[in-house]
C-alpha cells in the first residue's frame, strides 16, 4: 500500500521532523514475536521493543482476547468513588513483584502521568506530615522523564525543554554519571559512585529540610542507557535518609524485567520510596502508567485526611481502563507463565557480549549495557544528531528497527528474542555502521 505525503498530513507526529518523515514514510502495518512489517512488505527485527514496551513480543492473542473480552462485558467505569474488580487485580500483581514495602498502586496513562502524579503524591505526603515546606525537587541532568509538566521540569535534556520555559519552579539537577574513562565498561562502573555527592551539596546548599524527593532513572535511558556506577543508587538512598527526602526511582523502562529482575530497584538492591512505571506493564498494548508507594506513604496521606473525604484529589478519567488493566492482567501472567524475567536475565550475557563485539567499529564510540539495556555512542558528524538520524534509516532499510537519541542507539529487544534473532540484529548493526558514510 502507498501512502503519499497528502494522505499523512493531518497526524502531527510526536518527536519526529514532520516535514521529512511525510515526504518518505516509514510505516509498520504488521508485528509479530520480534518482527514487523512495512508498508512495502519488508521484514524487519525489533530492536528496541517498540519504545521499550513489547517485552513479551508483538501480537500476543491473549492480551488482544483479554482487552477484547473486557471491553464487551464493561468497557468503562467511572474511577472516581466508582471502580471496576480488574484495577484491584493488576494493583494485586504489581504489588507482588515490587519491593517488600511497596504496595500501594496508583493508574494513570503513561509514563508522563505517573511522573506527574508521583510529584503531587510527594507534595502531599509531606504536605500530610507537617513539612509543606519541601517544595523543591532534585533531578539529574540527561534524566528523561517524559513530557508533561512535571516531567519536563525535571528533565535533564536540553531539547527537551529550551522551548518551554514555563515549567515548574524549584528543581535542580545533579550532574549525569557518563564518565569518559568508563567509556565501553559493560555492567556498573566502578568509578564515579560520588557523583552521588550532588545530592549532599544540594543539602547543604538549599537545606535538606525544603528538599521534597529525588528523582532518578535507576538506569538513565532514553538519554543513552547510562548504568549507575557501583554504589551509586546506594548513596542516594542514604542521602535522602539522612534527610527526610524521598527517593523516586523511574521505572518506565527498566521494569518488568529490562535488567533481569522485576525492576531495577530489585537489580540493585536499593529500594526507592515511590516508583513509576508504564510501557511494559501492558506489554505496550494499551496505555497504562503506574505509581507504587511504600505503604508509609500511603497511610500518612489518607490518615491525614477526616474520615469520609477524599485523600487525594488527583486521578484520570482513564485511570484503571477496563482495557488497560486487562492488558496489564494477561501481560503480567506471560511474563510469570513464560518466566520472561528469568529469561532476560539468562539471555543478558549473550546479548551484551553480542553488543561489545561491535566496539571495534570505528564509528563507535563508547558502549554501555546492563541486563537487556544498552546503549552505542557514534561520533557526531557536522550537526549533532544528524549521524544517528541516517544511520536510523539506514537501519531501516536494512531490516532493523532501533531508538535513537541524537548519536546514541539504544538497543533492547525484546524479553523473547531467541539467540538467532540477537545474532541476525547485531550483523545488520555491524554492516549498517561499518558501510555508513555522511
Ligand atoms: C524513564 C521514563 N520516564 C517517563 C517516560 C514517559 O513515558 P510516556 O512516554 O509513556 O509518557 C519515559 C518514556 O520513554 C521514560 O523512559
Amino acid at each position: 500500500m502507498q501512502y503519499s505525503a497528502n494522505t499523512l498530513e493531518h497526524h502531527w507526529m510526536p518527536f519526529t521532523p514532520n516535514r521529512e518523515f511525510k515526504g518518505a514514510p516509514r510505516l509498520v502495518v504488521k508485528s509479530k514475536g520480534v518482527e514487523l512489517w512495512d508498508h512495502n512488505g519488508n521484514r524487519l527485527l525489533d530492536g528496541s521493543s517498540g519504545l521499550f514496551c513489547v517485552a513479551a513480543g508483538h501480537g500476543r492473542p491473549e492480551i488482544a482476547q483479554a482487552v477484547y473480552a473486557a471491553l464487551l462485558e464493561n468497557d468503562y467505569t467511572a474511577p472516581f468513588n466508582l471502580a471496576q474488580p480488574s484495577s484491584f487485580e493488576i494493583a494485586r500483581m504489581v504489588a507482588a513483584l515490587t519491593p517488600e514495602d511497596i504496595n500501594h498502586v496508583f493508574f494513570a496513562n503513561s509514563g508522563s502521568e505517573a511522573i506527574d502524579t508521583a510529584l503531587k503524591i510527594a507534595m502531599a505526603y509531606h504536605r500530610a506530615r507537617g513539612e509543606g515546606q519541601r517544595t523543591r525537587f532534585v533531578s539529574r541532568e540527561r534524566a528523561y522523564h517524559g513530557v508533561n509538566i512535571g516531567g519536563t521540569s525535571l528533565s535533564g535534556m536540553v531539547k527537551n525543554r529550551e522551548t518551554f520555559t514555563g515549567v515548574m519552579p524549584n528543581v535542580v539537577c545533579m550532574r549525569h554519571t557518563w564518565l569518559k574513562e568508563n567509556r565501553f565498561v559493560r555492567g556498573q562502573p566502578e568509578n564515579g559512585a560520588e557523583l552521588a555527592d550532588d545530592l549532599q551539596r544540594m543539602v547543604e546548599t538549599y537545606g535538606g529540610g525544603t528538599i521534597a524527593a529525588c528523582f532518578v532513572e535507576p538506569v538513565a535511558g532514553s538519554t543513552g542507557v547510562l548504568v549507575p556506577p557501583r554504589g551509586y543508587l546506594q548513596r542516594l538512598r542514604e542521602i535522602c535518609d539522612a534527610n527526610g527526602i524521598l527517593l523516586v526511582f523511574d521505572e518506565v523502562i527498566t521494569g518488568f524485567g529490562r535488567l533481569g529482575a522485576a525492576f531495577a530497584a530489585q537489580a540493585f538492591g536499593v529500594t526507592p520510596d515511590i516508583m513509576t512505571m508504564a510501557k511494559a506493564l501492558t506489554n505496550g498494548a494499551q496505555p497504562m502508567g503506574a505509581i507504587a508507594v511504600k505503604d508509609g506513604i500511603y497511610d500518612t496521606i489518607v490518615n491525614a485526611a477526616p474520615a469520609g473525604a477524599i485523600e487525594l484529589f488527583h486521578g484520570y478519567t482513564c485511570s484503571a481502563h477496563p482495557a488497560a488493566c486487562a492488558a496489564g492482567i494477561a501481560t503480567q501472567k506471560i511474563f510469570e507463565d513464560e518466566k520472561l524475567f528469568e529469561r532476560s536475565a539468562g539471555l543478558s550475557n549473550y546479548f551484551l557480549d553480542a553488543v561489545f563485539a561491535l566496539r571495534d567499529i570505528e564509528l563507535v564510540t563508547d558502549i554501555r549495557g546492563l541486563g537487556l539495556l544498552s546503549g552505542f555512542d557514534i561520533a557526531p558528524g557536522a550537526a549533532p544528531g544528524a549521524r544517528g538520524a541516517q544511520i536510523q534509516k539506514n537501519l531501516f532499510a536494512s531490516g532493523l528497527h532501533i531508538k535513537f537519541t541524537g548519536d546514541t542507539g539504544i538497543f533492547a529487544p525484546p524479553l523473547v528474542t531467541t539467540r538467532d534473532q540477537l545474532d541476525e540484529m547485531c550483523a545488520i548493526l555491524r554492516k549498517t555502521l561499518e558501510e555508513f558514510k555522511d
